[in-house]
């Protein structure tokens, strides 16, 4: 359920008029409209302002508020503040704060200061949110529900008393007998065996390493209670505002560990993704992009909203780079072109005081006499031609396996290297997708798979039963199956599938893995063929049982025996790469053919997706973004020179230019064209 107003595209972002004198709030009003803010998010960190004492509400200044934006044609995304527990509450209820796994108890003067979990905290937040509900109920300004900020970030997990209480329920319910927890523990490792539930602990700090079944549940746990507290505030507002939609906004698809967002997805009417660039990284458009293609497959295809973004620099990275002139208006766009129908920041006015004064608004300190203003001013004035953008879908044939399970069970203690992390191949998958302009969705690995022409698994260490069995179906029905080194190897409870790596797999990929062979830190390997490719990380023993090899190693540990192999099973093809080949470069136009072994995990894809048949434009330079939404072809240029784009002819959004056959993108800049069907 998509918020139905405004219209168009949504534009704005968090508002905290609290933080100004009265008289800012006009002048506030005035500069949304020349802008062409059309939304705000309102009261995230305010319940100290709305309940001053326990039980008294106070809603006359929110009411001011939010009736001058109404005038003032501004809709508002009415957030419920629990992200920000007042003083006296913490104060009464110290038990609210969050216990870390070391055993400290943090203090009040952040924000998220208070377990999900806590008894004290979910009557107090069923109250205010009624009392909110009630007040707000009818109020025409009122388009959607923003509860609590951030679920995860940056309280994922807490080790009180409380958390431990529901987390003993919680296994009970999970597992119902003591035996079978045990058993799905390994608990006979380190003579570990339960008697009774109230033995179990949260696993905290040790001086050795933890269960890693039970550190795993516990990530499950500490996630589900999030979602527990989100749901109560949903359904309170569900029962008094049908029809208006409710979210909370993700801490970023890609940068929260410890959401599973396909569980979350369930819970929400409209996804809504946070996202900031890591300032530093030359091409932080990519990992831009891969967030947003991350909320709009989470959002199942349907439209989601762009719910923070900055208008310039932010302030909690070690060097807080500003954007650069374009850089405000491609990201935007950007998101636009992956899904997002809204374009949406934190926030509206920089503050003066406070931890976050020296992060960007869409007002900044210096004023309106700014490139700034007149960067976002523009943005109003594209977001408005670009109205008939929304609802539009986006379709990829190609698909990444993503599972938090995965991403959480990877990244346990003593795996056989440290190399071995979640995001690396994640990025690196992704990355060499992207320049080549190939754009994907992400997919759960037991999800309906059967529509895509390829379907990768960069990271799948934790494959269910069920799931492989899933990969193995759409692999049989003429499916292009590509799985990376490191997948398939334990199940839902980080226990070995039984026989030889990767147990999940072996039959699939037509091959078994005899030894790990993990290189050290700055060790490469080659990869024999035509041109050589260079590849670190991992190197491993296949013993082919099916699987043809299409390269070999060349030297290392595993010198003259396969490295990247192809299984004909069925109708489709299981690929297997077993290490991780160099990837492109980072920047660099790569404008020919890819040659050499910096391009090398390009080269193995693109052989991939060539035996499928995935339609991808040639000879573009990997600067430039072209992405397809409904009926119009987004073209964005990070690159210094200008780039012409063939096939694409229209008409240009922005200018009324016709194309017709080529579009010619200048440097840094977006061309939407909206497509003629021929
Ligand atoms: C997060 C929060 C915001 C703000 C921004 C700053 O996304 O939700 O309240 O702190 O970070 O970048």
């Amino acid at each position: 359920m998509y918020p139905e107003r405004p219209a168009g595209i949504a534009f704005g972002g968090d508002y905290n008029p609290e933080q100004w004198p009265r008289e800012t709030l006009d002048e506030d009003v005035a500069l949304m409209r020349e802008a062409g803010v059309n939304l705000v998010s309102l009261g995230i960190f305010s319940w100290a302002l709305m309940e001053p004492e326990e039980g008294r509400y106070t809603f006359g200044w929110l009411d001011d508020v939010i009736d001058r934006l109404h005038e003032g044609g501004v809709a508002v995304d009415l957030a419920t503040p629990t992200a920000a527990p007042p003083a006296w509450f913490v104060a009464r209820h110290p038990d609210v704060l969050p216990v870390t796994k070391e055993g400290t108890r943090i203090g009040f003067g952040g924000r998220q200061s208070a377990c999900s979990s806590a008894p004290a905290f979910r009557a107090a937040t069923a109250r205010l949110v009624r009392a909110l509900g009630e007040h707000y109920r009818g109020h025409p300004a009122v388009v959607m529900w923003h509860v609590h900020n951030e679920y995860g970030a940056p309280l994922g997990e807490c080790y009180c008393e409380h958390s431990v209480a529901a987390w003993r329920v919680w296994l009970r319910q999970t597992y119902r007998d003591i035996a079978a927890l045990n058993d799905a523990w390994g608990a006979t490792f380190w003579g570990q065996t339960y008697t009774d539930w109230s033995e179990i602990d949260a696993p905290r700090a040790n001086h050795t390493v933890l269960n890693p079944a039970q550190r795993l549940d516990y990530a499950r746990f500490s996630d589900g209670q999030h979602r527990e507290h989100y749901a109560l505030q949903r359904d309170i507002l569900r029962e008094l505002t049908p029809g208006i939609p409710v979210t909370t906004n993700f801490a970023g698809t890609v940068n929260c560990k410890s959401t599973d967002l396909w569980r979350w997805a369930r819970e929400v009417d409209v996804i809504a993704n946070d996202h900031y660039l890591k300032a530093e990284r030359p091409d932080n458009h990519i990992d831009l992009a891969m967030s947003a293609d991350l909320a709009r497959s989470v959002a199942g295809g349907a439209p989601w909203m762009l719910m923070e973004h900055s208008a310039g620099a932010v302030n909690w990275q070690p060097r807080n780079l500003a954007k650069r002139p374009g850089e405000l208006r491609r990201n935007s766009l950007a998101h636009v072109a992956r899904g997002s129908d809204s374009v949406l920041f934190f926030q509206w006015r920089a503050s003066r005081f406070g931890a976050e004064k020296f992060h960007s608004g869409l007002v900044p300190h210096a004023g309106t006499d700014s490139a700034q203003w007149r960067e976002v001013v523009r943005l109003g004035g594209d977001l408005r031609a670009l109205a008939g953008v929304r609802g539009g879908r986006v379709r990829a044939e190609v698909a990444i396996v993503w599972d938090w399970e995965s991403y959480w069970a990877l990244e346990l203690d003593w795996r056989p290297s440290v190399d071995l992390t979640f995001r690396e191949r994640m990025d690196a998958f992704y990355e060499a997708l992207w320049r080549e302009h190939v754009t994907v969705d992400f997919v759960h690995p037991s999800a309906d798979i059967s529509g895509y022409r390829v379907v990768v698994t960069p990271s799948s260490y934790l494959l269910t039963e069920a799931a492989a069995k899933n990969l193995h179906r759409y692999v049989e029905a003429g499916g292009n199956l590509l799985v990376s080194y490191f997948s398939g190897i334990v199940d839902e409870h980080d226990t070995l599938h039984p026989g030889a790596y990767p147990g999940a797999l072996r039959e699939l990929l037509g091959l078994s893995i005899e030894e790990f062979h993990p290189l050290r830190e700055d060790e490469t390997v080659e990869l024999g063929g035509q041109e050589s490719i260079t590849a670190r990380v991992w190197s491993e023993r296949i013993r082919p049982a099916g699987a043809v090899t299409v390269r070999a190693f060349a030297g290392g540990p595993d010198a003259g025996h396969p490295a990247f192999t192809r299984h004909d099973l069925g109708a489709g093809t299981a690929w297997y790469l077993a290490t991780a080949p160099v990837t492109a470069p980072v920047t660099g136009p790569v404008t020919g053919p890819v040659t050499g072994s910096a391009a090398g995990l390009r080269e193995l894809l693109a052989q991939v997706l060539d035996h499928a048949n995935v339609s991808r434009p040639r000879g573009l330079p990997d600067t430039l973004e072209l992405v397809r939404r409904g009926g119009h072809v987004f073209l964005i240029n990070h690159g210094d020179d200008p780039v012409t784009v063939e096939g694409v002819s229209g008409v240009s959004v922005f200018d009324g230019m016709r194309h017709d056959g080529a579009v010619t993108v200048a440097p840094g800049a977006v061309t939407v064209v909206v497509e003629t069907v021929h």
